[in-house]
């Protein structure tokens, strides 16, 4: 018998053999951890995805990302919440995207099309060139990547290191580059993008990309343009010499990788 929730959520976690490093994680973790989630969990132990999942590295407003290990070292673990996601924000990105035509209208569908949707986008992105956490899987509301950092301790985000960058412009020319790999060969803008969206592992790394959408979605342009202006002004913090303008006609005219590009 278990005496209260959290011993419950203990015992329940211990039956499904996931091993969950600091039983204080399940407590900070409230909501997290459901019965269909510690499931899916479960599901993917037995696949061998993951071996033990660690310590909590970041509850953000729709997921909580987890370090883990699988058979050969580190990974991170994404875990989409179902009961307190906005998922009225999600849907705005959702609708529009024939990839996700028949979704149902209900919260929980909604969250589980939102990570196979990051989990497709990263793939995407990881095929067009762009430096992003290697997908691995996705199940449920459960998406598996890539670990950026070393030894448990995770990579800062661009924000962090900003006053450290060694090579401003060699950075913004990286970003820059990155987007228009996304949106050329990718055909998906990021939708999120700023320095809380980039970790900095020796070079930048595009994360989180359940909002990303492809080119042909209404609000795309939209997007777009708010990715550009928060790149321009980040770097002109930095001192990059650099305008919206300016980069929304580069991006848009294509890089050196686009066989399509034109002379305007
Ligand atoms: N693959 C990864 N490896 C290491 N750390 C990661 C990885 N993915 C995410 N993180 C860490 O978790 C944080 C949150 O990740 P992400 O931005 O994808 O989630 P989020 O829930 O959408 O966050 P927010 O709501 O704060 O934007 C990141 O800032 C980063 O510190
Ligand atoms: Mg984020």
């Amino acid at each position: 018998m278990c005496r209260n929730r959290r011993g419950c959520q203990i015992r329940r976690a211990e039956r499904l053999r996931i091993r969950i490093k600091d039983s204080d994680d399940l407590k900070v973790e409230e909501g997290v951890f459901d019965v269909p989630t510690l499931k899916a969990l479960y599901r993917l132990s037995n696949k061998k995805f993951i071996r033990s999942l660690g310590g909590v590295m970041s509850t953000g407003k729709e997921a909580n990302v987890f370090h883990a290990l699988d058979e050969k070292g580190e990974i991170a673990v994404k875990i989409y919440r179902i009961t307190t996601s906005d998922f009225r924000a999600m849907q705005e990105y959702i609708t529009g995207d024939p990839r996700f035509k028949s979704i149902k209208h209900d919260k929980k569908d909604i969250v589980i099309a939102w990570t196979k949707k990051e989990l497709r986008n990263l793939m995407r992105a990881h095929d067009a060139g762009v430096r992003v956490p290697m997908p691995i899987i996705s199940e449920r509301n459960v998406l598996v990547m890539e670990f950026i950092g070393k030894d448990g301790i995770h990579a800062p985000l661009l924000k962090e290191v900003a006053s450290e960058i060694e090579d401003p412009v060699g950075t913004y020319e990286k970003i820059t580059e990155y987007m228009r790999l996304l949106y050329h060969k990718a055909g998906l803008v990021h939708a999120d993008l700023s320095e809380y969206n980039i970790m900095y592992y020796g070079e930048p790394i595009f994360i989180d990309m359940g909002q990303s959408v492809l080119l042909s979605h209404p609000h795309a342009e939209e997007f777009f343009v708010r990715d550009v202006g928060n790149i321009v002004r980040f770097f002109r913090k930095l001192g990059v010499e650099c305008s919206e303008e300016g980069l929304i006609a580069e991006i848009k005219r294509g890089g050196k990788d686009d066989p399509h590009q034109s002379a305007g």
